[in-house]
């Protein structure tokens, strides 16, 4: 399992400290949320905070756009050169649009579904992405309750052996050593989590805690 600390949960007060303390304790990849207010009822950070971010990192950003206009944002995040940026199938009308796009910035596309979005809706663009990313809480907002997606998980594993093998799995909240097995099992590649992380007093056993 790779796993992806959401810095949603990290102390924005020190926060070049909390990227490089992560990427010493086994991070893979930096999760960054970017909201705006109108596609989720949150807002977090812009590309200056997020170059900053990607200044001291010494792993890959994945970067997740909750925003309604993403071909705006996916321009103001690619020249910081992410190794994925995932958007919403839900706030997007043209989707391979945008994800050809990303692509031609020459980063990975990702496309993610909400909890009670069906996964057959992925099913023409499936193909053409490099990550799908199940979000296993409401958008929005870090420390919310799992919601067991494990037949999703499943559903979509089908789906890529199908269209795109190649493809991974990722999963986003209410990750902990909880439910990674269970995770683990259904077919995710990689782990995104915040709280559980950044709530941890000793950042390496937790993200080793969730490498299964
Ligand atoms: C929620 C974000 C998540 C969030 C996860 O909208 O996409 O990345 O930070 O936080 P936890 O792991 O606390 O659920
Ligand atoms: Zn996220």
């Amino acid at each position: 399992m790779l796993v992806a600390p959401s810095i949603l949960s990290a102390d924005f007060g020190i926060l070049a400290k909390e990227v490089i303390d992560i990427c010493e304790a086994g991070a893979d990849l930096v999760h960054v949320d970017v909201m705006d207010g109108h596609f989720v009822p949150n807002m977090t950070i812009g590309p200056l905070v997020v170059k900053a971010v990607s200044e001291v990192a010494t792993k890959p950003l994945d970067i997740h756009l909750m925003v309604e206009d993403n071909s705006f944002f996916v321009e103001l995040f690619a020249p910081l050169k992410p190794r994925y940026i995932s958007f919403h199938y839900e706030s997007e009308k043209h989707h391979h649009r945008v994800i050809q796009k990303i692509r031609e910035y020459g980063i990975s596309p990702a496309i993610v579904i909400n909890p009670a979005t069906p996964v057959s809706f992925l099913q023409e663009v499936v193909k053409y992405v490099d990550m799908v990313l199940l979000m296993s809480v409401n958008p929005g907002f870090g420390g919310q309750k799992f919601i067991p997606i494990y037949d999703k998980i499943k559903e979509l594993k089908e789906l890529l052996q199908k269209h795109n093998p190649k493809c991974l799995i990722e999963v986003d909240g209410g990750v902990s050593d909880k439910n990674i097995h269970a995770l683990k099992e259904a077919g995710v590649d990689i782990a995104v989590a915040g709280s559980y992380i950044f709530g941890h007093k000793d950042y390496k056993a937790a993200i080793e805690s969730l490498k299964v």
